[in-house]
């Protein structure tokens, strides 16, 4: 599901690349570290790792982790046994350490292992999360980190929680893990393109289906991309890459957003297939939006731009990022589904065996979660939502998941 994979052939220079300039970064500012001292691992041994969500791209990553060369496979976790066994048998997980159910993830957490992965649909990552920080394991996750507002508090409070525990907490987004996104928001930053003015961003995508929500629940844990409460609808699952990229440029929270969206070409108990939005952000800077899928022939697009008082930058996930102002860049970055991942891989390793816990991924994460949630609820509602006003109210969104396995 989702954003289609590419080949990595293009990954290891800018691995190296990026592990050199972080290790350079880092190096002069902190005292590296024994391994041993901050992971339960011996030093030079693999973080041993579980698995929480073993379908399409939990199988996947588990493959670009055992690819790293840092890490071992020890546990796995899914709801459904067919899909526990595949991993299990790929990466040679004892069969006692194989685990299924909706509860299953709790057995895991309860053995020895250094870290977790969560790769389950995003309703369930709040929870998860709060109960890996809790039993003391670094934790790996794959965006959303939630489908409501409180779910994304809860992610900040989980990574706050994990930094004063000691612990990594990395969420997996892919175009902040790619060198020239990350030099190219720096020079935003450093003021190469003025004030902020206005921006646009838009996510237009061939997939994502014209499915239905299945009747049965075991059914709507498969295909939980079409359930709204498993989901969070595809503005949060999907179109929240270039949200998270327009928000990192700007650095602030959104104020308030206005907008609508619909069904056109999914069925009428599905999700949306088209959302059209307008935030502001502080002192009046609006950011237009919009996300489309499902529409044959479209060229698949994950966009930002913004236009400052001095010049514009515009990165797409897919093909390049530039920055024109006081001064110049532009960077080809194909396809950052494979290498995004890569990066954080490495990463995620580099902080557990360096021992640095102040886990940036997490406030930007929940900034552009909270983001779409605020798009999603403005377009339901048809009216002008705000920010604190979505925060206010708390709203949980709950599956019906009666008959499930626990
Ligand atoms: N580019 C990206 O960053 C990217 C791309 C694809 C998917 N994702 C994210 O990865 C996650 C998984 O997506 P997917 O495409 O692999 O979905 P998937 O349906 O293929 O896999 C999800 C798995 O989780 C299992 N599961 C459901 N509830 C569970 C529970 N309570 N405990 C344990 N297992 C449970 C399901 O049985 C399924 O095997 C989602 O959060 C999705 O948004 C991110």
């Amino acid at each position: 599901m989702k954003t289609q994979s590419n080949s990595a052939s293009s990954a290891m220079p800018r691995r190296r690349f990026l592990a050199s300039t972080t290790a350079a970064a880092v190096g002069g500012a902190m005292t590296l570290l024994k391994p041993a001292t901050v992971f339960g691992a011996e030093a030079n041994s693999r973080v041993e790792v579980g698995l929480i969500g073993c379908g399409g791209r939990g199988a996947w990553i588990a493959d670009l982790f055992a690819a790293d060369g840092h890490y071992q496979w020890v546990a796995c976790a899914d709801y459904f046994g067919d899909r526990v066994e595949a991993v299990g048998n790929k990466h040679q997980i004892q069969a006692a350490r194989r685990y299924t159910g909706l509860s299953g993830y709790r057995r895991l957490l309860e053995g020895k292992l250094d870290a977790v992965v969560i790769e389950t649909p995003p309703y369930f990552h709040p929870e998860q999360a709060a109960a890996a920080v809790e039993a003391g394991k670094h934790v790996f996750i794959a965006k959303p980190i939630a489908v409501d507002a409180p779910g994304c508090l809860s992610i900040g409070e989980s990574g706050r929680r994990a930094t004063a525990k000691k612990l990594v907490f990395l969420v997996d987004f892919q175009i902040r893990a790619n060198e020239h996104f990350r030099e190219a928001v720096r020079r935003v930053h450093e003021g190469q393109i003025g004030q902020l003015i206005m921006g646009d961003a838009h996510y237009p995508w061939r997939g994502g289906g014209r499915g239905t929500p299945p009747d049965t629940a075991e059914g709507r844990l498969r295909q939980w991309y079409y359930v709204l409460e498993l989901s969070g609808d595809f503005i949060v699952e999907q179109s929240i890459h270039s949200l998270d990229f327009a928000t990192w440029v700007i650095n602030a929270d959104p104020v308030r957003a206005v907008g609508g969206g619909g069904r056109k070409v999914r069925p009428p108990n599905s999700i949306y297939d088209h959302f059209a939005l307008t935030y502001w952000f502080p002192n009046q800077v609006p950011l237009a939006f919009t996300c489309i899928q499902s529409i044959p022939e479209v060229k698949d697009e994950i966009t930002a731009r913004w236009f400052g008082s001095e010049g514009v930058i515009w990165g797409d996930y897919f093909s390049e990022v530039y920055v024109r102002g006081k001064d110049f860049m532009r960077a080809r970055v194909d396809n950052l589904y494979t290498t995004g991942a890569q990066v954080n891989i490495r990463e995620f390793w580099e902080a557990i065996t360096q021992g640095r816990y102040d886990n940036p991924t997490v406030a930007p994460s929940v900034r552009s979660n909270l983001t779409a949630v605020l798009g999603r609820e403005a377009a339901y509602r048809q009216t002008e939502l705000t920010l604190a006003a979505l925060i206010k109210e708390g709203k949980k969104l709950e599956p019906d998941l009666r008959g499930v396995k626990g």
